[in-house]
């Protein structure tokens, strides 16, 4: 058997929550270091030869957290998007943002579409960063853009498939990937990628997202490189 080809890991940063508590530090703490440990992670994943890393940073149902866990959030994004995506810009890095960009405030949209822009010639790896996404809601909208398209007769009933709307996600310019890992020890998707992990080999760890790294991503991937991957066939 030949080992597993790799082209795109995506990962639930889940924990930063409890690795704060633990610490008896307010949550924001956490997430500040988990912001930490994926500036190295990215850095681990180029090295890694990933070409596509997705992120779950900010799911549409965290908006019902707390007034001041969401607004701590938003701070600390500002403060990412000015300091961190610059360097990783410059290192070749091309970011792309999923997400239901209505619920974010006007300054942060603008910032994500500049970003989205400056890096846009970059091809040597993908940092898509889920952001006030949902996978259910992502579905939905793809569902209305076909609904549309078939409405006003641009396309015919019988020409809708999977192409067609796989090609209406925020996803539709990158592979399917490859890898799911979700750190904090929870089992379960909590609304991410649905369609697109259909074929994922999914990964479970108790770490927790702030104390994450380079040396765990690299045992996931050698252990993917080992799975078969079956796709159905016997
Ligand atoms: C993940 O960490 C980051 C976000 C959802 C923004 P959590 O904040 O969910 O941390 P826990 O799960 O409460 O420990
Ligand atoms: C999923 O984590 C979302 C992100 C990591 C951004 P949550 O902590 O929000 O998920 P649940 O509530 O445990 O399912
Ligand atoms: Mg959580």
């Amino acid at each position: 058997m030949t080992a597993n080809n790799l082209e795109h890991v995506a990962i639930i940063m889940d924990g930063n929550g409890r690795w704060a508590q633990k610490r008896g530090l307010p949550r924001l703490a956490g997430h500040e270091k988990g912001a930490e440990t994926l500036q190295e992670v990215v850095k681990a994943a180029v090295d890694l030869g990933v070409r596509y890393l997705t992120v779950y940073a900010f799911s549409t149902e965290n908006w019902n957290r707390d007034k001041e866990e969401v607004s701590g959030l938003m701070k600390l994004l500002r403060k990412y998007m000015n300091s961190e995506f610059k360097p990783m810009q410059e290192e070749g890095v091309r970011i792309l943002f999923m997400g239901e960009r209505d619920m974010l405030d006007a300054d942060i949209v603008e910032q994500m579409a500049k970003i989205e822009r400056d890096s846009k010639a970059n091809d040597k790896f993908t940092l898509c960063i889920a952001l006030s996404y949902g996978s259910r809601q992502e579905i939905v909208s793809a569902v209305k853009k076909i609904a549309l398209l078939a409405k006003k007769e641009d396309i015919n009933i019988k020409d809708i498939d999977a192409r067609m709307v796989a090609d209406m996600l925020y996803t539709r310019s990158i592979p399917d990937p490859d890898i799911v890992i979700r750190t904090s020890g929870e089992k379960r998707i909590s609304n991410y990628l649905l369609w697109q992990i259909a074929y994922s080999e999914l990964f479970f760890t108790p770490t927790l997202w702030p104390d994450f790294g380079r040396e765990e991503l690299e045992q996931i991937i050698s252990e993917f490189k080992q799975r078969e991957r079956r796709y159905g066939k016997n």
